[in-house]
């Protein structure tokens, strides 16, 4: 199996969709938390210190280094990434906790643990994050941190006061998604990492984001059953402490947990692509990551065309730097659109929301691994029509003058926000050039890169009081749309931009999924 296998074998296309015959067995929906049952909850602080830092400030670039990581400050670092900011109960009974971050589905299937030594109230360990009732369960005792960094192979995670781990339950999205939901658990993850690393630079923790590490090694440190869970990122937090101990050998930990469902169906390819992407040994970490390797050759932030003759240009404004409204309260009002109407975006609005979504990171890969094509439909000052956005000029290329709704909600799997948004962002990538430089793994980061611009969209968004949403898409017919300029790329993720057309708070009742419609 090869990404680009498992890439194409997961490929939507009106046929697949129309003849997939999947239906959703509610009686086996996955349970949306992860609860360890023999595991004592330790309840985190209720009361959460919002940061008060300006969204669009935020998105920018982080505070300045704080000089220590306090209980406080993880709890607010875990709420606004996972945390549950919303209940919604439907007509005849059911109920949805909404979490800070987008997710496909609403499945959540993105869990997180933390790894802690100087954490003043918490003791050294790795622990679990259970957002269903706002506890750590502490999975393993003691400072693990030299074991992470050894599997991370990166010595600073032996300092840094914490690391947070993101793993994926495959199940939990897969009993919606089937074999495709493995390339969610990156988009997912990406959104949660989205509002993640804009608290924790908020508040001087300097984040910094870890895609490569010897995964089995990894998921054992977590005690995961690694043919249904796995571990997708981590991120270390915090100042330098005193360094962890030599790492010792780690015991099996074998935690009782409450079953996700009562059957569970295993799909083969997901399995198969993770495993293809691995990384096996902390040689096989540094060799992905070494100094002129892949990474020097795809420099971020690179410009997406070279000539410009001929090309029909649009000059976006400068992006608003400041909004008036906190990161704090933007995570918290975030809520996907379920209905955008007509109106129309300012270009400085639009633009805002580019630039967030290519802002560069801290982190052992290069941004900028995706290219953001556009369906614009309702912009001022922009003609409708298909574009390509150039982050270094921060202008958008005209491919193709006209109206699109019909055709964008078409690529959008046939879902009228595609139509209706006033803005689409298609993200490309070149998969065939990025798994030549990254391997299989270069898939996950295509992937992430993705949910996480797409993440930061949103936060952009709702930062200046509009909506968005993330989509799903019929592949071959995005890159053919955007041919030729796209020839030769793929379609990795859609994000949706545009006024909501609901008053005030929007409503969400299209995410549950009907009976006899394709899933979306
Ligand atoms: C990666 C991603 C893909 C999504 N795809 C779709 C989609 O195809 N159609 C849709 O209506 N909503 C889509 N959504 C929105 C989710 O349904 C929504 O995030 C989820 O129901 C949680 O609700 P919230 O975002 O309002 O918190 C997507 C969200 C994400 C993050």
């Amino acid at each position: 199996m090869t990404a680009r296998e498992y890439h194409d074998r997961t490929a939507h296309s009106p046929a697949s969709v129309r003849t997939s015959g999947h239906t959703l067995e509610w009686d086996i929906k996955p349970f949306p938390f992860k609860v360890y049952s023999d595991l004592p909850a330790i309840p985190l602080p209720r009361e959460i210190d919002p940061p008060a830092i300006d969204a669009l400030a935020a998105l920018a670039g982080p505070a300045p280094a704080a000089p220590k990581l306090g209980l406080g400050e993880l709890t607010a670092v875990l709420y606004y990434a996972a945390g549950v900011t919303r209940k919604k109960t439907y007509p005849g009974g059911g109920e949805v906790l909404f979490r800070a971050a987008a997710s496909t589905g609403a499945l959540f299937q993105t869990e997180v643990y933390v790894v802690v030594s100087a954490v003043s109230g918490l003791e050294a360990g790795l622990y679990h994050f259970c957002p269903g009732d706002f506890a750590l369960r502490r999975v393993r005792p003691g400072d693990v941190r030299g074991a992470l960094a050894a599997f991370a192979a990166d010595d600073s995670l032996a300092r840094r006061a914490a690391t947070v781990l993101l793993t994926g339950i495959y199940w939990r999205n897969a009993w919606k998604y089937q074999a495709r939901a493995y390339r969610h658990l990156f988009w997912d993850s990406g959104t949660m990492l989205a509002n993640l690393l804009a608290v924790a630079g908020a508040l001087g923790l300097a984040p910094r984001l870890l895609t490569g590490f010897v995964d089995a090694e990894v998921n054992r440190l977590l005690g995961v059953d690694a043919a249904r869970e796995a571990a997708l990122e981590l991120v270390a937090l915090g100042p330098d402490t005193a360094p962890a101990p030599v790492a010792v050998p780690l015991e099996a930990v074998e935690h009782a947990t409450l079953p996700l469902s009562s059957s569970e169906v295993d799909y083969p390819l997901i399995r198969a692509i993770h495993t293809a992407s691995s990384l096996p040994t902390a040689d096989a970490v540094r060799a992905w990551r070494r100094p002129g390797g892949p990474h020097a050759a795809m420099g971020g932030d690179r410009p997406t065309v070279a000539n410009d003759a001929g090309a029909r240009v649009v000059a976006l404004p400068a992006p608003r730097k400041q909004v008036g409204r906190g990161l704090g309260e933007t995570i918290q009002r975030r809520g996907s659109t379920r209905r955008f109407g007509h109106a129309a975006l300012t270009a400085e609005e639009l633009g805002t929301a580019l630039w967030a979504a290519t802002r560069g990171l801290e982190a052992d890969v290069p941004a900028g691994l995706i290219d953001l094509y556009l369906v614009v439909n309702a912009v001022e000052g922009v003609p409708a029509g298909a574009y390509v956005y150039r982050p270094t000029t921060h202008a958008l290329e005209l491919l193709a003058a006209g109206d699109f709704r019909n055709r964008s909600a078409y690529l959008c799997l046939e879902q009228p926000l595609g139509g209706d948004a006033a803005a689409v962002i298609y993200f490309l990538a070149r998969l065939d050039e990025l798994t030549d430089l990254f391997g299989d793994r270069g898939y996950r980061l295509a992937n992430l890169d993705a949910g996480l611009a797409g993440g930061r969209a949103y936060l952009a968004a709702y930062a200046q009081g509009f909506g968005a949403s993330g989509l799903t898409f019929y592949d071959a017919d995005v890159v053919q749309f955007f041919s030729p300029h796209a020839a030769g790329k793929d379609a990795i993720f859609v994000t949706a931009l545009g006024r909501s057309a609901a008053d005030g708070r929007v409503t969400i009742d299209s995410n549950l999924t009907l009976r006899g419609r394709p899933s979306a």
